[in-house]
């Protein structure tokens, strides 16, 4: 049996996938429904709650700040009480970025909030000006002490037409937060449109906010008093359906993927089209064939906030474009840091030109087995994609990083045929 040092999969690739799989529950709205608990005196129930580390991550910070939450089949319990509040240790704030969620819930009910630096992947400057000045816009004092932010409204927040410099996803959803229990009315334009904030307010609502524009360009939100507890269902991981959408399409597969909503992938299936990848699509269903023969032609894209191409897709669909005929160049817009993978695909062979936020994909090329490292979740699965379409018996590094964000793609991927396996490790081993 092989082993390796650390955690790795391997991949023997050119198999190609096909049979059936159901998408998870959006990492993405696991997160901010899970603040939203924190509204509300009463327990909140939320459904199809993927098993990854960034929701136990935040299950930890919930406990931190005086909730309990608990987390079993798919489901997380949060139960607030009357107590929260406080700051989350700030090696736990760090660990991820969705940790600063807790400050627009703390603040609204208690009138104080404080939050060390979030962290999470790798990609940019990841700056948390949008959601403080709208905080501020809220009525409320902010300050940085330490590298903590600390927000303070001891009289409540009032509304306020808060202008957002940038639609930031967790900062339209960390003032949605805020302003549900603020007294008076708020519109937040330019809001983010990403389908998991229309999930959280579809919970907000539940639990008796009133808000209406959610998805659109204003979400506009008039204050209650007090909030009851809800049950949610998560909306389908569209990340993960695109993953699994791409890596069908570079192994020329014939997939089936249930339990998904299509109309949260219209850029993605969009440009799959266009690229030659024939899709068929019901309600919740996608299916995706492509023969061998197929000629896949290449195409430009623009990673962008939603509606817009996704940039968690930007890496994974660049591992697919080295394998179509043409010139591709792929233009991230969201985040200034996110092309780490580029290098980690050449070693496959991938034809790629450096081009900053920009580069050249020239294709097809054939790929050959490496041994690579993931540095963020995104490009970890970017990797997967290419090592499924390389000749050969490959090793991805990283792999920490695809179990914050995936539930469990090295198993859909096995379940699909895919001859993929974690390695026990030297230590495992030997224990
Ligand atoms: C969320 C997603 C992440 C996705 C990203 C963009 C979660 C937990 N994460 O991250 O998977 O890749 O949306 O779709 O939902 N910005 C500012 N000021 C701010 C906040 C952000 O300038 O206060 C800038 C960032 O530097 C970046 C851009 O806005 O260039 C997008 O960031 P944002 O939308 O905030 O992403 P996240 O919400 O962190």
């Amino acid at each position: 049996m092989s082993a390796a040092v650390e955690p790795c999969l391997r991949l023997s690739g050119l198999r190609r996938l096909s049979g059936e799989v159901t998408v998870n529950g959006a990492k993405n709205a696991a997160l901010p429904c899970m603040a939203a608990a924190l509204l509300s005196d009463e327990p909140s129930r939320i459904r199809r709650v993927p098993e990854i580390e960034d929701v136990q991550r935040l299950i930890d910070i919930l406990r931190a700040v005086g909730a309990r939450a608990e987390f079993a089949d798919g489901e997380v319990v949060v139960t607030p009480g009357g107590e929260c509040g406080g700051t989350p240790p700030d090696e736990l704030a760090a660990a991820l970025r969705a940790s600063f969620l807790v400050m627009g819930p703390l603040l609204a009910r208690s009138g104080r909030a404080s939050c060390g630096a979030p962290g999470g992947d790798v990609i940019g400057a990841r700056p948390i000006d949008v959601h403080i000045a709208g905080f501020r816009a809220l009525g409320a004092t902010v300050e940085t002490v330490g590298g903590r932010t600390i927000a303070e409204a001891p009289r409540g927040l009032s509304g306020a037409t808060i202008v957002l410099d940038y639609p930031s996803v967790l900062g339209t959803e960390n003032l949605l937060l805020a302003a549900v229990l603020a007294e008076g009315r708020t519109r937040i334009v330019n809001a983010a449109m990403e389908p998991e904030i229309t999930c959280l307010a579809e919970m907000l609502v539940r639990m008796g906010a009133k808000i209406t524009g959610a998805g659109q360009h204003t979400i506009t939100i008039d204050g209650v008093s007090r909030l009851s507890g809800a049950d949610h269902e998560l909306i389908p991981d569209r990340i993960e359906t695109g993953t699994l959408l791409i890596a069908a399409a570079a192994t020329r597969g014939d997939v089936c993927l249930r339990g998904v909503r299509p109309d949260h992938n219209e850029a993605l299936l969009a440009k799959l089209a266009e690229i030659g990848v024939e899709i068929r699509r019901e309600q919740d269903q996608l299916d995706v064939c492509v023969d061998h023969m197929a000629e896949l032609q290449a195409t430009n894209l623009q990673a962008l906030p939603y509606p817009g191409f996704a940039t968690d897709l930007q890496a994974p669909i660049t591992a697919l474009l080295t394998q179509v005929e043409g010139t591709s160049i792929v233009h991230e817009r969201v985040f200034e840091n996110r092309m780490q993978h580029l290098d980690e695909l050449r070693k496959f062979g991938a034809n790629i030109i450096a081009g900053g936020a920009a580069p050249v994909i020239i294709g097809p090329t054939p790929l050959s087995a490496a041994l690579v490292r993931g540095t963020d979740i995104r490009a970890t699965a970017a990797l997967i994609v290419a090592a499924l379409a390389a000749e050969g018996e490959s090793r991805v590094y990283g792999i920490n990083h695809l179990a914050r964000g995936y539930a469990d793609l090295p198993g859909q991927l096995r379940a699909l045929g895919a001859d993929i396996e974690q390695l026990p490790t030297v230590d495992t081993l030997n224990s």
